[in-house]
């Protein structure tokens, strides 16, 4: 496996970064930590933000010019997740346990003057596009504990894909990153098969769901899109109190409060959540 170190950060695409950091600071108090400087060539600009109670931070990209890659995953798909950046101990290390385990290191190891990096395809990662990094400069000394927005955000608590074959996925996420796994299940009523994995150095986990019949909601995505990274689940410390606070805002929580033998939860509809699907849920209260 290759030496991970931690979660950095999850990155998505969005065509207008300001508008999109300005709607997750309202909703999950993703709080502005910096913008990119502007760089000569630059495929992308953006922004990152703080993500409360989980030790990453949240990335959100957008094209610097009409032929950049980023326009094109943009007009492909629409906004939406885009990548993870995942820090390691060794990068030469990284690219050489890729390549042993017959994967191509995408895109070399570069060297952005911060970071040096490279990418695991999504082709052969089962639809996600990971980015292993070593830092140049020591990490920046952040507050972790601020923020939450309007639905009073405690921590995200995974990142889920939407997997064709979730044997093969549970193997690849153990074999080349090192996660364990932690629990799995099959969700008759809503039609797939899930696990849970746990990511080295990270609180975030990581979710792998395959369809276990063709009208389910995993089967739909991959049809619709492609194989690929599907919501971000996030606790926060009162369902009802959420939905009232977005009804405020006139989102429409989709499909309503949730109680199914799961925790009480609700979503965000990606068409209000700036191209994310966000699950929200809660802790069992005594
Ligand atoms: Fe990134
Ligand atoms: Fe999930």
């Amino acid at each position: 496996m290759i030496p991970v170190k931690r979660i950095d950060h999850i990155s998505m695409g969005h065509h207008d970064y300001k508008e999109q950091q300005a709607r997750l600071e309202r909703l999950l108090g993703f709080e502005p930590l910096y913008e990119f400087p502007v760089r000569e060539g630059a495929e992308f600009t953006g922004c990152t933000s703080q993500v409360r109670g989980t030790e990453i931070e949240f990335e959100i990209i957008q094209p610097a010019h009409p032929k950049s890659f980023l326009q094109r995953f943009i007009d492909e798909q629409g906004p939406g997740l885009h990548h993870i950046a995942v820090e390691t101990h060794d990068i030469e290390e990284t690219a050489a346990e890729l390549e042993r385990q017959g994967i191509r290191p995408f895109g070399g190891i570069e060297d952005d003057g911060d970071w040096r990096f490279t990418f695991i395809h999504p082709k052969e990662s089962g639809g996600v596009l990971w980015q292993p990094f070593v830092p140049k400069n020591p990490p920046r000394d952040l507050d972790r504990s601020a923020g939450g927005g309007i639905v009073d955000l405690v921590r995200v608590d995974h990142v889920s894909l939407a997997a064709k074959d979730i044997e093969w996925q549970i193997d690849f996420q153990s074999r080349v990153l090192g996660c364990e796994l932690e629990n799995r299940w099959e969700d008759d009523e809503l039609g797939y098969y899930g696990a849970i994995m746990t990511i080295p150095g990270s609180k975030l986990q990581f979710e792998v769901m395959q369809p276990s019949r063709p009208d389910s909601f995993v089967q739909r995505f991959i049809d619709e899109r492609r194989p690929g990274l599907h919501h971000i689940c996030c606790e926060v410390g009162d369902v009802d109190r959420a939905v009232e606070a977005l009804r405020a805002e006139g989102i429409e929580p989709h499909g309503g409060v949730v109680e199914n033998g799961w925790r009480k939860h609700t979503f965000i509809h990606p068409r209000d959540g700036g191209g994310v699907l966000f699950q929200l849920f809660e802790e069992p209260k005594e």
